[in-house]
């Protein structure tokens, strides 16, 4: 598409989007057949929610909430990507540690051996607004997208779900519906925002653990956006030295609030987010914030 620098392919699979590096690298042939372990711990998303931030709380929660020698490898290594070809499903199944799993995959397309699994899942919606302003920026961030075009123009893309993992509201309320299920934890970026604490114990409980005001503390304040903006761990920095990502567009960790859509959108794309919002949530009990 002309609106993007570098040539992306794009598929649709199965009603969603996807890189076309994903379909290419034949992923979706091997997903069926993926073995959750009972111990796997997963944090889902559609991207831009806030993955990496509740990524690293949970890795934080499960290593002793403390900043450890292993919190220094990067996040991709540590917490790695189910559906990405790098570094692939094959070394994921081989691992012999505790897992911790990234997934944007809508719940449709979770392999099946996660229902029948004691696998844990937490995953992060955020409001289509601030996600989809984040993805802008992201889009021209990244170096095999090179995003070109208007805000305006990606604007309707993504209203149109044309943007990679669309549609939205499909990913969103799939996992909404599955929110009893006892093994997944259903949370928000905007409650996130609101309430580090307690949502970082709501996390652990749900993780099976019981924290002191000090532990739930220390997580919240190094998992903070000053503080992993700061972390070369987790702020993806180092995607520039790989070519991954353009050095003067920004930043991963770019904003990191709730509400920011307000100084990007105008009126007349207010209120196309606000029909196709209310469109898609009409027959829906999930509420959003749009402002903190
Ligand atoms: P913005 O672009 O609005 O700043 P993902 O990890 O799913 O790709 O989501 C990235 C978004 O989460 C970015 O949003 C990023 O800044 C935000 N984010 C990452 N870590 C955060 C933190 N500790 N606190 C608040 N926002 C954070």
């Amino acid at each position: 598409d002309s609106l993007f620098g570098t040539p992306v392919s794009i598929y649709r699979y199965q009603g969603y989007i996807f890189p076309g590096q994903l379909v290419m690298s034949g992923v979706f042939k091997e997903l069926p057949d993926f073995q959750f372990r009972q111990d796997d711990v997963l944090v889902a998303s559609y991207p831009k929610a806030g993955t990496t931030w509740v990524q690293e709380i949970v890795y934080m929660l499960m290593h002793g909430c403390k900043m450890t020698n292993e919190n220094s490898e990067v996040l991709e290594t540590r917490f790695p990507y189910l559906e990405y070809p790098y570094p692939g499903i094959k070394s994921l199944a081989a691992k012999k540690e505790k897992r911790f799993i990234k997934t944007h995959l809508p719940i449709n397309l979770l392999p099946p051996s996660f229902e029948s699994s004691t696998a844990k899942m937490i995953y992060i919606a955020r409001n289509p607004r601030d996600t989809a302003i984040s993805y802008f920026y992201f889009m021209q961030l990244l170096t095999q997208c090179n995003y070109q075009g208007t805000l305006s123009s990606f604007i309707d893309l993504f209203l149109s779900d044309k943007t990679m993992y669309s549609p939205y509201f499909g990913h969103v309320l799939g996992y909404w519906e599955a929110r009893h299920n006892p093994n997944i934890l259903f949370v928000t970026y905007e409650e996130l925002q609101q309430n580090p604490e307690k949502i970082i114990r709501k996390m652990a409980e749900f993780l099976g653990m019981s924290l002191s005001d000090a532990e739930v503390t220390y997580v919240a304040e190094n998992t903070s956006f000053v503080r992993m903006s700061s972390n070369p761990s987790v702020n993806y920095e180092h995607w520039k030295d790989f070519g991954f990502a353009f050095k003067d567009k920004g930043k991963f960790l770019r904003k990191g609030k709730v509400g920011d859509w307000q100084r990007h959108l105008n009126k007349s794309q207010v209120a196309a987010f606000e029909e196709w919002e209310n469109e898609h949530l009409k027959n829906s009990d999930l509420k959003f914030s749009y402002i903190c």
